[in-house]
């Protein structure tokens, strides 16, 4: 770790204000004379967390503060750092009523077509974080384990009907919604099957909103994002920017 990296600020991001020109701490050559590539991921990684982090921070907030009661539903959990990032927020904000639940194949990526895929690390298989692994790392972390379920299955047999009749009949219903399946078909199921559980208030987190394609609106899941909000009865009111890469939105009745 070079010694510029160290002296990163890790939740604010990158910035720190100076007092003459430039105005903003600005590290030369000297400074950044061994900034290697593991300096570049562990940099990019902690920005973009912490630009995540700062969104659950303020969503929960949002709900409180509107009492938008509901639970939280993520689609793409992995490593669970969103996740535990929503179930740290929800105590903060002692929301005991919440349900957690976590779609995700527990497999990583399913078969992707190749007309959607950007990056050579997409692929069958990868960011397969294993069911026991996920529900491990809940339990560690040790915020509302007991109200985590986790729901396995590629979201094109997993996301039936039957679940949604089951979920409606749990009374579920959305407050916060985290998108984070990076593929087009995956958000086209997802952002299907949420129509019936959405409410006033849900807030729809696109995490990959501008990731990949250049940042096109005619790919991927923004793409999914697009079609759905043309068809949906609801009317989706941009609300936060997530980093460079996300976007939210609230759910709202349309006019
Ligand atoms: C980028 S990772 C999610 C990262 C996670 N939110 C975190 O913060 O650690 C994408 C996840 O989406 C899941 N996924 C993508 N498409 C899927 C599909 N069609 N069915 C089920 N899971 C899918 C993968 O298994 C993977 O766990």
């Amino acid at each position: 770790m070079s010694d510029e990296f160290k002296g990163c600020p890790t939740v604010q991001g990158p910035v720190r204000r100076k007092d003459s020109e430039p105005w903003v701490e600005l590290p030369g050559g000297a400074r950044l004379a061994s900034w290697s590539k593991d300096d570049q991921v562990r940099y990019n990684q902690q920005n973009r967390q912490a630009a995540k982090h700062a969104f659950y921070v303020s969503a929960f907030d949002f709900l409180h503060d509107n009492d938008i009661r509901g639970d939280y539903l993520e689609f793409g959990c992995h490593r669970a750092r969103t996740f535990r990032m929503a179930l740290t927020e929800a105590r903060r904000q002692n929301m005991d009523f919440m349900n957690f639940y976590a779609f995700d194949s527990f497999e990583g990526l399913p078969d992707c077509d190749p007309a959607h895929v950007w990056t050579k690390t997409w692929s069958k298989g990868a960011l397969k974080t294993g069911e026991d692994e996920f529900q491990a790392i809940i339990a560690e972390h040790g915020v509302y384990a007991d109200k985590v379920r986790t729901v396995p299955g590629f979201y094109d047999a997993s996301l039936t009907p039957a679940l949604q009749g089951e979920l409606m009949n749990a009374d579920c219903r959305a407050a916060l919604i985290c998108v984070d399946c990076d593929l087009y078909e995956s958000a086209v199921s997802v952002l299907g099957f949420l129509e019936p559980l959405l409410q006033p208030g849900a807030l729809i987190y696109l995490d990959d909103m501008f990731a990949g394609y250049k940042g096109s609106p005619l790919r991927g899941v923004y793409k999914a994002f697009r079609e759905f909000a043309g068809v949906s009865a609801w009317h989706f009111e941009p609300h936060m920017q997530v980093g460079w890469a996300g976007r939210s939105f609230v759910t709202c009745e349309k006019a």
